[in-house]
């Protein structure tokens, strides 16, 4: 007898959402008197079944190769960190994704001569970068605006802009594009922004664990509400009818499988 729900009767379920979870879900350290970092990044609304791929954007003419690597750039301003996750096709996480950031200093000048405001970084392996810098200014003709490329490994560069809710220049320059606006909250004297980036390629799965012999899970296969299988010599039970993917191994979707 089937209970409760069947493929018909039951919502679809993103990757995205799956894979939300799976990073959610993740062990994190635990340090006394802090929240784990993660907890405070904001689901994205762009990486769903839809592939909305980030859009590229024009380099400018303040591009110059060669930055250091560092997470923090740092001068007089607002203070601001972005953060996100890096995804390919599919909503699968990308780690080592080259991310190299440059911004106009508060005062919207750029460093032409040296790298202030300047630096490059790789996402880690859930796929997740984090900057800190500060609120960029504004320079004649752009509204405010912080660049990036974005490269996975061996793969094209994506050269594209990130941009500020609420900013009245938003609606008179021409290069602005409102799919690359961030979530952008005020913190204290600070700003938070997040952004997730969607690339057109296939990512893979942050973590596989390798099947385990005598598994009876296996990716591809379709699974009902009720089934049970095993994988890593635990026995689970399927909570959501679902197609397995790589990457949605048992332990990895606790939405998907509650283990018995
Ligand atoms: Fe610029």
């Amino acid at each position: 007898m089937t209970i409760g729900c069947d493929v018909a009767s039951m919502p679809d379920i993103s990757r995205k959402t799956l894979l939300k979870a799976a990073l959610v879900a993740a062990p994190l350290p635990f340090v006394a008197g802090q929240f784990p970092a993660r907890a405070t990044v904001t689901p994205t609304p762009s990486c769903d079944d839809g592939d909305d791929l980030t859009p590229d954007q024009t380099e400018g003419p303040y591009f110059k190769p060669n930055s250091p690597e560092r997470t923090v750039l740092t001068g007089p301003g607002t203070p601001l960190t972005v953060s996100g996750f890096v995804f390919g096709m599919h909503c699968l996480p990308l780690a080592n994704v080259l991310m190299d950031f440059w911004q106009a200093d508060t005062y919207g000048n750029y460093d032409n001569v040296g790298y202030t405001f300047r630096g490059h970084q790789y996402t880690n392996a859930q796929g997740a970068f984090n900057l800190t810098t500060i609120v960029p200014g504004l320079y004649p003709g752009r509204t405010r605006h912080i660049h990036v490329k974005v490269q996975a490994p061996h793969q094209p560069i994506l050269t594209t802009q990130l941009y500020f809710p609420g900013e009245p220049r938003n609606n008179t320059d021409t290069i602005f594009n409102p799919a690359l606006l961030m979530n952008v909250r005020t913190v204290g004297s600070g700003k938070e922004g997040t952004f997730d980036f969607i690339l057109n390629v296939q990512g893979t799965p942050p973590t596989t664990p390798t099947p385990p012999p005598g598994g009876t899970w296996q990716a591809g296969k379709s699974y009902q509400t009720g089934d049970q299988v095993t994988y890593g010599g635990a026995t689970y039970r399927c909570l959501q009818s679902h197609t397995a993917q790589p990457g949605w191994e048992p332990p990895n979707v606790p939405a998907l499988w509650q283990r018995l």
